[in-house]
């Protein structure tokens, strides 16, 4: 040892030593430490902790995926963990999922309100931004965005899950269940059948359950329940319904246009469709005001509001705002990636658009046969993927499994009123409706979306009175 150092320098030294000693320990023994959220720019005080930031799901190409994860509000070691997806393909769950439906927080101006039927509430919430190209989830190299595909998004979206643990070592064998809506209908499915796959190898995911909204199951099922759903609506005439039904229906005009080459026929039908249902509807709640704005994009027409008008329908806008914010994007740890503005739906992914007829109902019948219970749930005034279909689906599904009914089709409560209608089948297998939701049903209905995750996350049936 150097006998001419001075005291104090070496004091000083040690406590650098001692500092660096402290910081790695901390890191060891949580690597998440830097992925925690101290503020959101306009949020109120909260007592829950929130992380977000990046996992690296390929290194070779620089892609990864962005998440954003609110803990459960109390106890939240004693909470399952909840990974949440949103559809498109190509939307986010960070903007949609956790700022528009049942995240924490929704923003409002320069603000963030609470939502007080967060899903944090009962879980530790995970909303993941997926595939590459979707939000702040990138790819260095941009042919990475070209050609992505159910497959690709299911791989990756298990490697994130796999290092995102890496990250929260004390979630790794938490109770975990996967939900989601719309086109999550083929992602969720798709990622519970690698996991189960995976634990064949090492039992990493404690996978308790699946939930899934308006979901897309099987494509044409589910697209030609639009037509009976307009018309039972008064959105289209008898004439129309007519011929959307027997001239040209829908799955037939979607496999079309996904092909280039739409048929005349085709197009004189969805013209006509399209006339009479009007843009000025919002074809994911049929009941709901559209968003002036969103809808007349270049032009500044105010929609009146009304009286006890208690959902923002223009929220979409606010989120858009708000994530673009350089204050909101460093709380986030997020950047921008060959884009300059964060998008609620990718403008840059190239999704390989014709997956969408790939049926994933028969993924989902694998899992109940693996004992994984499956909760299907329909916005009832969704006219994308209408309840009718998912229930033609889900009780085609039971037959096909010999499950027999144990909830008879009955209504079940939230408050004092009906949120909504429920089947059970063999235990494992739910449908519910919710009554007086959009695709987006947490959005629309926040109360009666949250009992309804509550009781899935509990295995226990919706609520028979009250
Ligand atoms: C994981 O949790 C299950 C209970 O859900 C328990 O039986 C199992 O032993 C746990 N495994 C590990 C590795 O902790
Ligand atoms: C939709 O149209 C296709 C092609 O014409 C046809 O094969 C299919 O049976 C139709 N489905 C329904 C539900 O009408």
């Amino acid at each position: 040892m150097d006998s001419s150092l001075p005291w104090k320098k070496v004091v000083a030294l040690t406590g650098i030593l001692i500092q660096i000693l402290c910081l790695c320990t901390l890191v060891e023994s949580s690597p998440s430490l830097f992925d925690r959220i101290i503020s959101l720019p306009g949020q109120p005080q909260v007592g829950f902790e929130q992380y977000s930031g990046y996992v690296t799901v390929d290194e070779k190409k620089q892609r990864a995926l962005f998440y954003y994860f609110a803990e459960a509000e109390i106890d939240p070691t004693l909470k399952p963990l909840v990974l949440w997806l949103n559809g498109g393909p190509g939307c986010s769950s960070l903007g949609v999922g956790a700022f528009s439906e049942n995240g924490p927080f929704r923003p409002s101006g320069e603000k963030l309100v609470r939502n007080e039927h967060s899903w944090n509430r009962e879980a530790n919430m995970l909303y993941l931004e997926t595939p590459i190209g979707v939000g702040f989830s990138y790819s260095s190299d941009t042919s990475s965005y070209e050609g992505v595909d159910d497959k690709i998004t299911a791989r990756d979206n298990l490697v994130f899950l796999q290092r995102w643990f890496d990250k929260f070592p004390q979630y790794r064998n938490r109770s975990l269940y996967i939900t989601g809506e719309s086109y999550a209908g083929h992602y969720v499915p798709q990622l519970a059948e690698l996991m189960l796959l995976f634990n064949k190898k090492e039992k990493l995911f404690n996978l308790k359950g699946i939930a899934l909204g308006n979901p897309v199951l099987e494509f044409a099922t589910d697209f030609n329940s639009r037509a009976e759903f307009f018309w039972s609506h008064g959105l289209i005439s008898d004439t129309t319904y007519t011929m959307f039904t027997s001239f040209c229906n829908y799955s037939r005009y979607v496999s079309e246009y996904y092909r280039g080459s739409v048929s005349p026929i085709c197009s004189r039908v969805m013209g006509q469709v399209s006339r009479e249902t009007s843009r000025f509807v919002d074809k994911y709640d049929v009941t709901l005001d559209v968003c002036i704005s969103s809808v007349l994009s270049q032009s500044k027409v105010l929609a009146p509001k009304q009286d006890g008008d208690t959902i923002d329908v223009c929220v979409e806008d606010e989120t858009v705002n708000y994530l673009n914010r350089k204050d909101v994007q460093m709380a986030l740890h997020a950047q921008l990636v060959g884009v300059r503005r964060w998008a609620v739906c990718s403008n840059i992914l190239d999704y390989e658009l014709l997956n969408l007829e790939i049926p994933t109902i028969t993924i989902v019948q694998k899992l109940i046969k693996a004992g994984i219970p499956v909760l299907v749930y329909s916005g009832d005034q969704d006219s994308v993927i209408p309840l009718t279909g998912s229930r033609k689906l889900v009780n085609g599904l039971a037959k096909e499994l010999g499950l027999r009914t144990t909830v008879p089709y009955r209504v079940w409560f939230e408050g004092q009123q009906v949120g909504g209608w429920t089947q059970v089948y063999g235990d494992i297998l739910s449908f519910a409706t919710i009554r007086g939701a959009s695709h987006e049903a947490p959005f629309s209905q926040p109360e009666r979306s949250l009992v309804l995750f509550k009781a899935f996350l509990g295995g226990l049936p919706l609520p028979e009175a009250f």
